[in-house]
């Protein structure tokens, strides 16, 4: 009993190091704020928690430039997987830094330095018999003289019989698949049926440590990592684990190094490789700033924190564990994984062009400021306050302005802009003196609420649980206008006896409560920092002190101002955001939904997304809202085929008044011979679009069932054109 006791002192013990990690970004299109959400932002607050704590701390991030991802993007792209990583890697990094991701390096998993590092810890564990060699059959493209990755096949559905399924996964129905249960499968790259043939792979046997990843992860961390985390990982376990590949027949990767036999034309796995780029990452920051890499890895003192979304739980609880263990390093001590962000009541997609790109986000609000990035603090501010954190978050716009608008503009801001403001009016403008002898229970709660407050904010971020975290810095600056409002001194004001000066029991009181309030302000930038840092900048500014103000231990202080000291005149932390910006925004969406519908461009996404879509409602909306859409009965009365885009058909329909072109993004479920003469719905004021040169001037409703499949939405027996529907 003694003993445990003992060690778990030890384990209690403060950390050396943190090295703290953010899931590598493909570098193949342009990020969204769901992986913001997901991972970069969680890291980055508590990475800044670290800081301001003076903890020894190593931020890294970095591009993941290898996999099959890669050379499918450069392809549909029509440039080389290095014009593509070359393109991406600089504009991601770059977004990172306009939304404050204060990473200390930004690394790319092409650069010699990771080769290296990667090569070096497969060689290692191979020489030390950790992986075993299969020779298993796979498919080869005889005209590409090439095997083939999962997602080079494509061929017919055994689930749903879609003809367009991928040798990993059909996009129709959602079903996961081997390249082996495709009927007829075709090789992409020359349209050939593959053949098969034998190669040579290597595995990490994942079997072999079941019992330690069981004691590890569901006794060690099953109470303090994230129950879904740990809800994945035992059912991972408990299905049984397999001897994994990690190496892959493929031009593109991280090469098998030239001492292993039958290594050539082989690279990594991915997942073998990127993780690995966390050490390589830090190997190079190290270099650039004159540190030593290896404690960071390998001191059992340092405690390494992974920052992931769900998609990535079992790489980072289950795969690079039993690597990190084989090859010597530290394990994780969390793996704080999100769950996902969903936009506007449909999840996040890049193939379905659902999303809230970082760069649209940066271009429509923070290059539009003059020299701010308070705009940038919003987003992050609103994407905490929503984190995924143990389910599935939505981001709406209107929750964005909301969140702006009564939070940050009416609450936090607003305390901190009164308090300087009166400060100014009532204080000439100086740190007024606290008068201790009239200190009264309000004021007193007031102090403590500060202390207390620091104290809740500490331990939750010390639990990853930023959101919450985040409720108490804003609760803190609610409670700092509820004192301001039961105090009103500007009421007291109405009351002072110029004759009295200084000394009268009126300014006294007026001296408190802005002395408290400002206090208060000084102790906001410290809370707020992790969260907002181009926030607490902004007030350091306006209360002329120093960053190193920001420094957590400081925060709990009554002495951060100095009575008599000057101060800025105020200036708003925030803007409203009006209602204008944000339909704009949404309009925006309306339209990337649309072109989806007409475009050429991923039609659907997977089965699985589907699912989610159908049991999502929309936001309330207003009869108002419903009655702007005008609903007319018509008849299609001609249909073709848009030349140059297979989705679209153009579509004459009478509406009874006159005649309309439409174009529709139904070419793909209908024959325009056997829709002409079907009544149809359609929305006759929306505004008129040009697709294809084509203008279309309106849009027919479908209803989709779950597996694509397209109907037309009509009155239950024919009625007149132009009938109205409502
Ligand atoms: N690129 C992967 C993704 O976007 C994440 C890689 S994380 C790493 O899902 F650990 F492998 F680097
Ligand atoms: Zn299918």
């Amino acid at each position: 009993m003694a003993l445990l006791i003992f060690a778990a002192q030890i384990m209690k013990q403060e950390p050396k190091r943190y090295l703290i990690t953010a899931a590598l970004p493909y570098a193949n299109g342009l990020k969204h704020i769901g992986h913001l959400a997901g991972a970069y932002l969680p890291a980055d607050t508590y990475v800044r928690y670290l800081r301001a704590q003076k903890r020894d701390v190593v931020f890294v991030c970095g591009s993941d430039e290898h996999g099959t991802a890669i050379p499918i993007q450069a392809t549909k792209e029509g440039i080389t997987p290095q014009e593509m990583i070359d393109k991406y890697h600089p504009i991601i990094a770059q977004n990172f830094a306009d939304l404050g991701i204060s990473f200390d390096i930004y690394h790319r998993t092409s650069a010699p330095i990771h080769h290296e590092t990667a090569t070096a810890f497969f060689e290692k564990l191979n020489n030390a018999g950790e992986l075993i060699t299969k020779e298993t059959e796979q498919y080869f493209d005889e005209a590409a003289n090439s095997f083939l990755a999962d997602r080079y096949i494509k061929g017919t559905c055994p689930n749903c019989s879609n003809p367009g399924a991928y040798g990993d996964q059909c996009e129709n129905c959602g079903k996961s698949l081997s390249p082996d249960e495709l009927i007829n499968p075709v090789s992409t790259l020359s349209g050939n049926a593959p053949i098969k043939k034998n190669t040579t792979h290597w595995y990490l046997p994942l079997d072999k440590y079941e019992s330690f990843l069981r004691e590890w992860i569901i006794g060690e961390h099953g109470n303090d990592w994230r129950a879904n985390v740990v809800g994945q990982c035992k059912s991972w376990i408990d299905g049984g684990l397999q001897p994994r590949a990690v190496t892959r027949d493929l031009d593109w990767g991280v090469k098998l190094p030239a001492s292993i036999q039958n290594g050539e034309g082989k690279v990594l796995y991915v997942w073998f490789d990127a993780p690995i780029g966390y050490i390589s990452a830090t190997k190079q920051w190290a270099l650039d700033n004159g540190k030593d890499w290896k404690p960071y890895w390998e001191d059992a003192s340092t405690k390494m924190v992974h920052f992931i979304g769900k998609d990535n739980i079992v790489f980072h609880c289950i795969i690079f564990p039993v690597m990190l263990k084989l090859h010597g390093n530290i394990l994780p001590d969390n793996v704080p994984a999100n769950e996902f962000m969903n936009l506007e009541g449909d999840k996040m997609s890049t193939s379905r062009n659902w999303k809230l790109e970082m760069q649209d986000y940066i271009d429509d609000f923070i290059k539009q400021e003059n020299g701010g990035s308070q705009m940038a603090d919003v987003l992050r501010y609103y994407l905490t306050q929503i984190a995924p954190e143990s389910k599935d978050s939505e981001f709406t716009w209107k929750g964005f302005q909301d969140a702006n608008n009564s939070e940050l503009v009416s609450i936090f801001g607003n305390f901190i802009n009164r308090s300087l403001v009166l400060m100014h009016k009532l204080c000439k403008g100086k740190v007024p003196p606290l008068h201790t002898a009239i200190l009264d229970e309000l004021d007193r709660t007031t102090i403590e609420a500060i202390s207390a407050a620091k104290d809740k904010i500490t331990n939750l971020l010390e639990e990853y649980k930023f959101r919450d975290a985040l409720f108490e810095v804003i609760n803190l600056a609610r409670t700092g206008n509820q004192y301001m409002q039961k105090k009103e001194p500007w009421i007291v004001a109405k009351k002072l006896r110029p004759e009295m000066g200084d000394r009268s029991e009126e300014q006294m009181l007026i001296d408190n409560c802005l002395h408290i309030c400002l206090q208060l302000t000084a102790n906001l930038a410290i809370l707020i920092n992790p969260f907002l840092p181009f926030t607490a900048k902004k007030i350091c500014y306006l209360l002329k002190v120093v960053d190193k103000i920001l420094d957590w231990e400081n925060a709990g202080s009554m002495k951060l101002l100095s009575v008599g000291y000057s101060l800025r005149a105020p200036e708003l932390l925030f803007r409203k955001i009006e209602n204008e910006e944000i339909e704009k925004q949404i309009s925006k969406l309306g339209i990337k939904n649309e072109e989806l519908r007409m475009g050429s461009e991923g039609l659907r996404d997977t089965g699985n997304e589907i699912q989610v879509q159908q049991i999502k409602i929309k936001d309330e909306i207003q009869f108002d809202d419903f009655a702007k859409i005008d609903l007319k009965v018509g008849t299609i009365v001609a249909a073709e085929k848009v030349e140059k885009a297979d989705k679209l058909l153009k579509l004459q329909i009478d509406l009874g008044f006159e005649i309309r072109t439409i174009v529709s993004g139904i070419a793909l479920h209908f024959k325009p011979e056997e829709i002409i003469g079907k009544q149809v719905t359609v929305v006759i004021n929306l505004a008129p679009r040009k697709m294809r040169g084509i203008e279309s001037n309106g849009m027919i409703l479908m209803a989709e069932d779950a597996a694509g499949k397209l109907y037309f939405v009509h009155p239950s027996s024919k009625i007149d054109n132009g009938s109205g529907i409502s």
